[in-house]
């Protein structure tokens, strides 16, 4: 905290009512919103209430500009005023609590304010409140308040009423609303499922809810509601839907915090097709409901291979046009000998051709390469430029022969003023690498089409991945189908079979992801015994799932909507933190209410918990 913290130098509430005397609301009530009123109400008395946004006092002539919800209105306290409405007028400051009746009229030519919606027009006051006072607020309360996000943070309850998270808030709530309106009209019924409630396998770590009955037991906070949802599926709710609160102990991001919420659906008696088209459907609405957005027309459809070839990542923006080209195959026998080396040992060579790339200097490549090694932990960073007489330059030019240099031009286009960047490394460091450089250059050298949204449907994902030990594991979650035709390689080629997984993008966001499920016990057991779990630990783990398969489960499949990064989407945010009212900060704190915090010896004991001696850092 800081020394020119407000806050920390007054106790709330001291010396504000110490010298002000307050009013109760007694016989006024609001008529009017501060934002609605306008030049046709001129003549009309009104009453208003809101906080001083700001006050002037005009050698008598007091200024308050009331704010509330809707917008600010000029109150204004003339010089001939009772005195004892003068009086009050005088005493009111920054962010007090006022009530004021009075009359609109209109303002001198010279005084209308064309910023402010309610500029034509002021309240010439009869009679003033002053509800609460107020300490000084630690920042202005502006568009832009100008001071860093942790004391922001801190002070929530004045950042709040900042315009900007007051819309952004509004236009959450249209997105609640218009999600919920669209699943009630195409069936969905609504149904909570448990918070205290039992690991589920999304790949986080748990947030645990110690219990006071059982000691020495656990609830654990739901990562999603995936495994209640297939219950309901089996129960025959048929259609359900939730706009469910979700929690993962995980790093923090700019797109992730610990709490946050889907929009989380599942249906039965589907296929992959009805699911899109319906995701397509509610995406579409919602952006037009909440902020006016149009999508454009149908969303592109596009596989998980051909997502990954062409951008190195899942989550393409399409927007940017830059794309990358496998070279992989020409290096299997080639004398340049790291990038061998790598394909030797099953990674892949990638490359990022950028073509009329005359304005990148060479100090700006070396800038490039220290970035990836150092942020994104690349081995280097090779580069070739194509010069305006057709001359190879760059460090591994030498090293590649007139074979390896004729099919690269073939392959990516290479003509002078190109710049091709290349990536040698294990398949999903290579492309995460280049999918980065893709994103940054292209924005930093203008390569996009223009579009302001690029939504985009990928598909047909593999169903496993390889663990670090080699060994496979789900790439989602443990309980995705596979696509009807490839449940035969489960017994051949497991790592072949693709599932029925799809993802939501939209401008390089993955707004969120779903499935159709195992209704079939048998293939749910096949699925977890390829990731290597024995009967027993399949039965102790996951039993009472197989049980309700086995209890006659249609087939069902679903999604869930990450509906934060949505919002931030739809608000041009880039933070979580500035869709959420009170998030936690980078660190997972909440600094408003100062938590996580310790608690009491005997609330401790009643959990039967001992906590250990904390580590001084
Ligand atoms: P998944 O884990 O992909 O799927 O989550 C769905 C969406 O939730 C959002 N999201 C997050 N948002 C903010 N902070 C986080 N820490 C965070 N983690 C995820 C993302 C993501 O796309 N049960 C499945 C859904 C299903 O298959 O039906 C699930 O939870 O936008
Ligand atoms: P070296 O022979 O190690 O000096 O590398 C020659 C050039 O290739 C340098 O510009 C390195 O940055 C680059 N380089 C080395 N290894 C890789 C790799 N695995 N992927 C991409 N570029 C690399």
């Amino acid at each position: 905290m800081t020394d020119t913290d407000p806050q920390t130098s007054t106790t709330p509430g001291q010396g504000v009512r110490d010298t002000v005397q307050l009013d109760g609301l007694g016989t006024l009530r609001r008529t009017h919103a501060a934002g609605s009123v306008d030049a046709k109400m001129v003549g009309t008395e009104v009453t208003v209430m809101g906080w001083a946004h700001a006050h002037r006092d005009h050698g008598g002539l007091i200024f308050v500009d009331l704010r509330d919800r809707t917008g600010i209105v000029q109150v204004v306290f003339d010089r001939d005023d009772s005195v004892e409405t003068h009086a009050r007028a005088e005493e009111i400051r920054s962010e007090f609590v006022v009530a004021a009746r009075g009359t609109v009229r209109r303002r001198a030519e010279e005084d209308v304010n064309p910023k402010l919606p309610t500029g034509e027009i002021e309240v010439e006051v009869v009679e003033v409140r002053i509800l609460n006072g107020a300490v000084p607020p630690p920042f202005p309360i502006e568009e832009d308040a100008g001071v860093d996000e942790q004391i922001r943070l801190r002070h929530r309850i004045h950042d709040l009423r900042r315009p900007p998270l007051q819309r952004t808030l509004a236009m959450r709530h249209r997105v609640y609303q218009s999600f919920r309106a669209g699943l009630v009209e195409n069936d969905f019924l609504e149904i909570e499922t448990p918070m205290l409630a039992k690991a589920t396998p999304e790949g986080a770590r748990d947030f645990l809810v110690p219990s006071r009955l059982h000691s020495g037991e656990f609830y654990a906070l739901p990562q999603s509601p995936q495994i209640m949802k297939q219950l309901l599926m089996i129960s025959g709710y048929e259609r359900y839907f939730q706009i469910a609160r979700c929690f993962r102990d995980e790093d923090l991001r700019a797109d992730r915090q610990f709490e946050f919420t889907q929009v989380d659906l599942e249906m039965s008696f589907v296929g992959v097709e009805e699911v899109l088209q319906l995701l397509e459907a509610l995406t579409r609405r919602v952006c037009t409901d909440a902020a006016g957005i149009d999508l454009g027309p149908v969303f592109p459809r596009m596989s998980y291979d051909e997502a990954m070839d062409r951008f190195g990542i899942d989550r393409p923006d399409t927007r940017i046009q830059l794309e990358l080209v496998d070279l992989t195959d020409l290096f299997t026998a080639s004398e340049f000998r790291a990038f061998r080396g790598v394909v030797d040992n099953g990674g892949i060579v990638k490359s990022l051709p950028v073509h009329d790339a005359q304005e990148m200097s060479r100090g700006d490549l070396d800038r490039l390469e220290s970035f990836v090694k150092k942020e994104l932990g690349a081995k280097g960073l090779a580069w070739i430029r194509v010069t305006e007489d057709g001359t190879w330059q760059g460090p591994i030019v030498k090293f590649l022969s007139d074979v390896e240099r004729a099919a690269i031009t073939e392959r990516t286009g290479a003509r002078p003023g190109t710049l091709l960047f290349f990536q040698a490394d294990a398949f999903e460091q290579a492309n995460a690498i280049l999918a980065r450089l893709r994103v940054d250059l292209g924005l930093k050298l203008g390569r996009t089409d223009g579009r302001e949204w690029a939504p985009l449907l990928v598909i047909d994902f593999p169903l496993f991945e390889k663990s670090d030990d080699g060994s496979l594991t789900y790439m989602h979650m443990p309980f995705v189908a596979p696509l009807e035709d490839d449940i035969a390689l489960l017994e051949t080629d497991p790592a072949a079979v693709r599932a029925t997984h799809y993802d939501v993008v939209l401008n390089g966001t993955e707004l969120g992801s779903g499935s159709l499920r195992n209704h079939r016990s048998d293939v749910q057991r096949r699925i977890l015994e390829v990731m290597g779990y024995a009967k027993h630990e399949m039965e102790h783990q996951f039993g009472f799932l197989l049980n309700a398969l086995d209890a006659g489960a249609p087939p069902h499949g679903g999604f869930a909507f990450g509906l934060d990064r949505l919002v931030m989407l739809l608000a041009g945010a880039d933070n979580l933190r500035d869709v959420i009212a009170f998030p936690k900060t980078q660190r997972g704190q909440d600094l408003l209410m100062d938590s996580p915090s310790p608690i009491a010896r005997d609330q401790l004991d009643e959990l039967h918990l001992r906590v250990r001696e904390r580590k001084t850092s």
